[in-house]
């Protein structure tokens, strides 16, 4: 279990730390300064390859060793990163193929960060040596708290790596070339595959792409990041006896990863978090929840690894919030965040991100709000949440509703989190954000808000619900593979749908003979509607 406030079971509180970007005479005040905010733990060395190994055969882990022993004089903790998300620039010039290649075909050059291909071998193998050299030095500190592979994976690649191990991750998953042209609806616009290596990723291409193959690379690059996670974690844990590993979650609609599916190989399930305001918030919050607790992880127990102090960014800039610290990280902790985590504790100097708001250097005001947080902090532990409505929140629908294919366009996560902010207020109380397979039955309500791609697997875990379930417009559109699935409500709902309109989405229903079954209530449009107030008996 993750004991990352210190004393048994408390919270952490902290965030990044970069000290590789000052002089260390600096390092000494950020540690006192550290105390005096009450933090107990912070992130270092998520970008500090260069410095770790300057050249392809040296280390240097003497500053390291100076930081991890200065924050445990001071009493705080770390949780201590692989620094694989930005390789240095001697591996770039060593190794052009491990660069990222655009789905246009352009191989991206060193310069910003996430510059890797993560199926490229050298990348892989240099990952491996990074992790391991860290795990031996640096697996029985004292200061070790929480490992922190990699920073946000999601660095989209086409390159001829990714696109041989496509080939391989396809033939697992289909066997047979016939089975993916069945799954792939390759009869149309004469895409028939008559062998493996005809496959390709989904580059650029004259006009729309197969929707199917699209999906498949998604999983395919999750799958593909997971993978190099695993390889991380097993040597950083079989070098640390129980300290926890875990990676960042970046959220958003970009990012090719199933964090369902991932949640049950992580140890704690941590997020970084930048929603423009507070509803954005409490859905990431219960979203992280609810991926925890349907992977098991004990209490749905989460970590906010990042977010911004102070300022949020909005379309016209930078702008301070109008809520304090303390009533942004109410909105986590009372979701059943373990820890409030921010990013980052001293601003930069110099570099791509020195105008990103930080705890220390960058507003006083920011300062000393997170100096009263901290100290309000000291000896609470985290809230354990039970929610008895649940919104379901499915990533694979989400990317699948991005298609540029589709009749209208829908923002699917905008809306399910206009479902979760009305369902939390009219219920008010905590509601979950749930993943398709998730434990129902803790449930009086389930809503099912435009899951659009629906497998036999999900239509059956919806069947066996027993409790009010709610479903709208939107749902059970296409199976896993993109392929349409009409009537496939119909046992659920009662109805076949007959006619839709697209804008606004209304569908029209005939209903069947066998008519719904009586828990079930479906909204044919994609409006929001208070359910409490105007369904429920
Ligand atoms: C996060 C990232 C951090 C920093 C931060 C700025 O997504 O992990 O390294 O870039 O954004 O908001």
């Amino acid at each position: 279990m993750f004991d990352g406030g210190g004393s048994s079971g408390g919270l952490s509180f902290g965030g990044d730390y970069n000290p590789e970007q000052w002089p260390a005479s600096v390092w000494a005040d950020d540690f006192s300064l550290m105390r005096e905010a009450s933090v107990n733990l912070v992130t270092v060395g998520v970008f500090s390859w260069s410095r770790l190994q300057p050249t392809p055969d040296t280390f240097d882990f003497a500053w390291l060793d100076e930081v991890l022993d200065g924050l445990h004089e001071a009493g705080i903790g770390v949780c201590l990163a692989t620094p694989t998300a930005s390789p240095p620039p001697w591996f770039t010039r060593r190794y052009p193929d491990s660069m990222p290649v655009t789905r246009d075909g352009v191989r991206l050059t060193h310069g910003s960060r996430d510059t890797y291909c993560v199926n490229a071998p050298a990348y892989r193998a240099a990952s491996v040596r990074i992790a391991s050299e860290l795990a031996a030095r640096y697996g029985r500190h004292p200061a070790l708290r929480l490992w922190h592979v990699h920073n946000e994976y999601g660095t989209w690649c086409f390159c001829s790596h990714c696109a041989s191990e496509f080939r391989a991750w396809l033939r697992s998953r289909y066997s047979t070339v016939d089975a993916l042209n069945d799954a792939w609806s390759t009869d149309f616009w004469s895409q028939r595959y008559a062998g493996w290596d005809e496959i390709e990723p989904p580059r650029a291409t004259q006009y729309l792409r197969n929707p199917a193959q699209e999906l498949d690379y998604r999983r395919f690059l999750s799958d593909s990041f997971l993978r190099h996670y695993l390889d991380q974690k097993a040597v950083l844990a079989g070098s640390s006896g129980g300290v926890p590993v875990t990676t960042n979650f970046v959220l958003g609609d970009w990012v090719p990863v199933d964090h369902a599916r991932w949640s049950s190989f992580v140890d704690l399930v941590a997020i970084d978090d930048y929603p423009p305001d507070l509803a954005g918030r409490a859905f990431s919050a219960d979203k992280a929840r609810g991926w925890a607790r349907a992977a098991g992880h004990p209490d749905g127990r989460w970590l906010l690894m990042e977010h911004a102090p102070g300022y949020t960014h909005s379309s016209s800039g930078l702008r301070r919030s109008a809520e304090s610290l303390s009533s942004v990280a109410s909105v986590y902790l009372d979701r059943g965040a373990v820890g409030i985590m921010y990013f980052q504790w001293r601003a930069s100097r110099g570099g791509a991100e020195q105008w990103h708001p930080a705890l220390v250097g960058f507003s006083s005001a920011v300062t000393s709000e997170a100096v009263d947080l901290g100290a309000s902090l000291v000896g609470r532990t985290p809230s354990v949440v039970s929610a008895d409505v649940a919104v379901v929140y499915d990533e694979e629908s989400m990317w699948a509703w991005q298609s540029p294919h589709l009749p209208t366009r829908v923002d699917y996560t905008s809306l399910v989190q206009s479902w979760h902010t009305s369902l939390a207020s009219s219920a008010g109380g905590p509601v979950d954000v749930i993943p398709v397979g998730a434990p129902l039955s803790a449930y009086r309500m389930v809503v099912v808000p435009a899951l659009y791609l629906m497998s036999a697997a999900a239509h059956e875990w919806l069947r066996s619900y027993a409790g009010r379930l709610v479903i709208t417009a939107g749902t059970g559109l296409v199976d896993e593979h993109a392929r349409t699935t009409p009537d496939s409500l119909a046992d659920l709902i009662g109805a076949t749908i007959v006619e839709r309109d697209f804008s606004p989405w209304l569908d029209t229903l005939a209903p069947t003979a066998a008519g719904a079954r009586p828990n079930v209530t479906y909204i044919p449009s994609l409006d929001i509607i208070d359910l409490e107030q105007k369904l429920l008996p």
